[in-house]
């Protein structure tokens, strides 16, 4: 065990919006001991950027395919069984060459795999490869990143047919891991979460739309998450739930 303590919050994705807001606000909780960020992008320099380095963060930043991956799991090893914390936050809505379907003959078959290839592929790699640094005694919850319209109960809208398809097939997958993690890794908790409509890039085309007072600040939903992740209870059960905490249906 080295310096950095044993109760770690370790951030997938962390230099997206809502990424960045849990570094942020897991660095500034006493009770974090450090924080592991992990990114495709190098780590932003302050002042300009809230992160700021110090011993608390180690910024790790990777490639997506699964050797770069199994590569990050490697370098946590020393840390095993002391993470208290994970946020799983990778999720691709529109690109430069990608934007949500309105309709049946927007569909393309590269835009979906690029969609599902970070909204299902990578959180599932995450979970299967953490798996040996996550099990231990330190109860542990991990939240990855969902979306309401991922539900097929609340589905009344259409549309978004990727998206919404790559977060429902996301929710299964973190179905099936919880039965195998209660099983196998009985101090790790998952949670499937909705954000809200959240003030980061993900969201910026849309916003228009989105009614007053229901935009969130990323700091905001990071604060939820995080009290969140605070109360959850290591029952063995996948939760599907926003950022009040309530349940969504599947
Ligand atoms: N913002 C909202 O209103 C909203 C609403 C519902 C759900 N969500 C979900 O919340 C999560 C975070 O979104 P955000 O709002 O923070 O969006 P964002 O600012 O656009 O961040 C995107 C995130 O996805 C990762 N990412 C981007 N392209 C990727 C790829 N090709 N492969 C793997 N990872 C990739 C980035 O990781 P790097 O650190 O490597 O750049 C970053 O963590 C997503 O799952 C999103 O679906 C957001």
């Amino acid at each position: 065990m080295t310096s950095l303590g044993t109760n770690c919050a370790l951030v997938l994705g962390a230099s997206g919006g809502l990424g960045s807001a849990l570094v942020t606000k897991f660095l500034s909780d006493s009770a974090i001991t450090s924080v592991f960020a992990v990114s495709s992008q190098g780590q932003p320099s302050a002042p300009s950027n809230p992160i700021s380095p110090g011993n608390k963060l180690v910024w790790i930043k990777t490639e997506y395919d699964e050797q770069s991956m199994a590569g990050v799991v490697d370098q946590l090893k020393p840390y095993a069984g002391h993470f208290a914390r994970v946020c799983i936050c990778h999720g691709l809505l529109h690109s430069k060459t990608i934007w949500p379907e309105k309709r049946l003959e927007d569909i393309n078959a590269e835009a979906l795999h690029e969609i599902f290839q970070s909204n299902t592929v990578v959180p599932a790699l995450w979970l299967k490869l953490l798996f040996k640094v996550l099990k231990g005694k330190t109860p542990c919850v991990v939240a990855t990143m969902s979306a309401r319209v991922g539900s097929i109960g609340d589905n009344r809208m259409g549309g978004w047919h990727s998206y919404r398809a790559s977060k429902a097939a996301l929710n299964m997958v973190l179905q099936n891991m919880a039965i195998e993690y209660a099983r196998r890794a009985k101090n790790v908790k998952l949670i499937a979460f909705h954000p809200g409509t959240t003030d980061t890039g993900l969201s910026k085309p849309f916003q228009a739309s989105v009614p007053s007072g229901k935009l969130f600040a990323p700091a905001f939903v990071a604060s939820q998450l995080a009290e969140i992740l605070a109360n959850a209870e290591l029952d063995g059960q996948l939760s599907y739930v926003d950022w009040k905490g309530q349940t969504i249906s599947w």
